[in-house]
């Protein structure tokens, strides 16, 4: 646990183009003096540069949690990151993790968090991918699903995709997705803009 009052976040990326993102977002939410640990899939790590990230920041992934446990008495990770973070952010969250949070399916660091996570926690997830996957008839349910958990979603957009698509399916921008956080953080703050009230 921290030993000051800073509010934690704990950070998930998935195997979106959307994670090159990353950086910039961390950036953005350190603005407003939170403290922030990074969880990430494997795929995710493709997308990442963790050079361009601020210093400071832990990247955490099945390698770190796996490497963290030799013996009885060592941290199991994933549960500790759950105690130590005052809201789960997932930005980008791809289908396939979509899919798994939704399904309790828990076979990697960030689904491990996902799965132990309190729901009476604020839980934060961005979609993002291509719109054909967006408008399959398997993602409004799954969306539907952790939403009424008390999840909030911060809705993609249209746009032009990294694949040259127009359509659904672009991450949410980064200043929408720090409000949303903000807000479910200081919840009673009066002077939200409306539209952010919850
Ligand atoms: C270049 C590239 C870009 C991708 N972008 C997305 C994306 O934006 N959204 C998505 O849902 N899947 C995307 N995928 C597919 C995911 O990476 C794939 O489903 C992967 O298994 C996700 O693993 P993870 O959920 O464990 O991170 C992309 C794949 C590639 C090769």
């Amino acid at each position: 646990m921290a030993s000051n009052t800073r509010k934690r976040v704990l950070l998930g990326c998935t195997g979106s183009v959307a994670t090159i993102k990353l950086p910039q977002l961390i950036d953005r939410l350190r603005q407003h003096n939170l403290e922030i640990r990074v969880v990430v899939t494997e795929k995710a790590k493709h997308f990442l540069k963790e050079a361009e990230l601020p210093p400071g920041v832990q990247v955490l992934s099945d390698t770190v949690e796996w490497a963290a446990w030799q013996d009885r008495g060592d941290p199991v990770l994933h549960i500790d990151l759950v105690k130590w973070a005052d809201l789960f952010l997932i930005a980008p969250l791809d289908a396939n993790t979509l899919g798994k949070i939704a399904s309790g399916i828990c076979d990697n660091i960030l689904t491990c968090v996902a799965r132990a996570w309190n729901p009476k926690k604020p839980l934060v997830f961005c979609p993002a991918m291509n719109t054909k996957m967006w408008e399959h008839p398997v993602t409004a349910p799954q969306i539907a699903l952790l939403k009424s958990w008390g999840y909030k979603e911060v809705t993609c957009i249209s746009k032009t995709l990294m694949c040259g698509d127009t359509g659904m399916g672009g991450m949410a921008e980064v200043d929408t997705i720090v409000q949303t956080t903000l807000r479910l953080l200081n919840p009673w703050d009066p002077y939200s803009p409306p539209d952010l009230r919850l």
